[in-house]
């Protein structure tokens, strides 16, 4: 990393500041040292401008839509890998060979099952609970069954920890939807693959032969779903993962820093507007309400925005959703829907991108306005959508905590703030 340096000057003082340059990137002023030498803090409400550390797991460029992981472009890895290598990858920093790879996926399938006392955390639960509620709850409560057998400074059990999230939480998240239309659990299957499998635990039957199970296991909906699983696996410091980060950084018990990300990764801003994107294509109706919606979204004093358009880093396009947006059209011919969303959706698309306030505030769709169309495609019910995005993300919540906790001098997060309240002022006396 070469270092250079930028001076500030503040009550008479002056200060050099290094200016990092990683491998790839916007140079990166290092401020650790200004409360100490100058007495003051910066400001920086969403971290707009700020580096939160340092991190050799996914580079992004949002200027020009480019996403690495691990220096491998998100198109080739879209096109020619599976969810699973691509875990190892965010993982390890390399890609498995074959027998890399065959152990990985072995040793995965062996901590698919959960104990069966968790299997019963799930009838606490009413039949109407949101599956991402179920989530936050069943995935913190992993901590309870496996706390006392961890050493945190173990780089052994660091890492078994991770191959336990990413076993355990498509059961999981499986078993929240069997709960919530009434089905009994499904054990994971160790002949399937990984989508494979998910999609046997979501929707068998009792009594189901396996040909009779080939209309959900069926090879263009594992495709579409290894394909969405590799396109949400990570995207460096987004607010659940750097949420993940923030609670790793207390030394807290993983199962309970995932619970948090899942937590993080559910509001509508972030992982949430998949399911807020089907939400407004039923309030919006049909075609000829789309003018309205508009100008709804482009209204300060109105609240409604458009779900899936916008992103923080992307301000020209969003390679995932590029990708993605192609996906939609492959399912939707292969599964052909007379669904008038999937009509409303493309008309949606097409009116934002020709209007002025989208184009200037470059406001573009991203990946979650089409990843809620094509689970809706692949009958994945609304309410899963999120936790489908939290199935994917694991990978990358477990690469980040495993990186983070890997570092010798790595310090509790702990911002400051610029304090707007009172002054200080005296308790008033109470009359005696
Ligand atoms: C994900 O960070 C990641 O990497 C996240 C993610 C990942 O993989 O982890 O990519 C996944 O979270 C995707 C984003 C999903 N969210 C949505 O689709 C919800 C709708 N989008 C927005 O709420 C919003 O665009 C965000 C949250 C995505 C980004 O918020 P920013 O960066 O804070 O943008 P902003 O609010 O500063 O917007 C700039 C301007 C504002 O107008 P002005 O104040 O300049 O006049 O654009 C407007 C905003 O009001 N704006 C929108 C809009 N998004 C932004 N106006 C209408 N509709 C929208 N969707």
């Amino acid at each position: 990393m070469s270092k250079d340096s930028i001076s500030i000057g503040y009550n008479a003082k002056e200060l050099k500041l290094p200016l990092l340059r990683g491998t790839l990137g916007t140079p990166t002023v290092d401020i650790g040292k200004l409360n100490k030498k100058l007495g003051i803090f910066t400001y920086d409400p969403g971290f707009v401008s700020t580096a939160s550390c340092k991190s050799d797991i996914t580079f992004i460029d949002g200027e020009k839509g480019v996403l690495l992981y691990r220096g491998y472009p998100i198109e080739q890895l879209a096109k020619q890998s599976t969810f699973l290598e691509v875990s190892y990858l965010l993982m390890n920093g390399e890609l498995p060979d074959e027998k890399r790879l065959s152990i990985f996926t072995n040793d995965l399938s062996h901590h698919t099952i959960l104990h069966e006392s968790l299997s019963g955390f799930f009838s606490g639960f009413h039949y109407d609970a949101h599956p991402m509620a179920m989530m936050v709850g069943v995935v913190g409560s992993l901590s309870a069954f496996y706390h006392s057998q961890l050493d945190m400074n173990d780089p052994e059990h660091r890492r078994i920890s991770a191959m336990r999230l990413l076993a355990k939480i498509p059961t999981i998240a499986a078993a929240c939807y069997r709960h919530s239309v009434g089905l009994p659990q499904v054990y994971p299957r160790l002949d399937l693959g990984y989508c494979e499998n998910f999609l046997n635990m979501m929707f068998s039957r009792p009594g189901q032969t396996y040909t009779e199970q080939n209309d959900y296991i069926d090879p263009v909906t594992v495709e579409a779903l290894n394909l969405l699983f590799i396109l949400h696996a990570d995207h460096e410091q987004n607010a659940s993962t750097s949420t993940v980060r923030l609670a790793g950084s207390t030394g807290a018990n993983p199962y309970a820093c995932i619970a948090a990300g899942i937590s993080a990764l559910w509001g509508p801003a972030h992982g949430g507007a998949n399911e807020a994107v089907l939400k407004m294509l039923v309030e919006i109706g049909t075609v000829d309400n789309i003018p309205k919606y508009l100008a709804k979204a482009k209204d300060k004093n109105d609240p409604f925005r458009l779900m899936g358009f916008g992103h923080r880093v992307y301000k020209n396009f969003d390679p995932r959703a590029t990708i993605t947006r192609d996906t939609c059209h492959a399912v939707l011919e292969r599964f052909p829907s007379d669904d008038p969303l999937f009509e409303l959706a493309l008309a949606l698309e097409e009116h934002a991108l020709k209007d002025d306030y989208f184009i200037e505030k470059k406001l573009y769709p991203n990946i979650d306005f089409y990843s809620g169309i094509i689970y809706r495609a692949l009958k994945i019910p609304e309410n899963m959508f999120t936790v489908m995005f939290v199935i994917a993300r694991t990978a990358g919540w477990v690469s980040h905590w495993l990186e983070m906790m890997d570092e010798p001098t790595h310090r509790i997060s702990r911002p400051r703030q610029l304090y707007t309240g009172y002054d200080q002022r005296d308790y008033p006396t109470k009359n005696a």
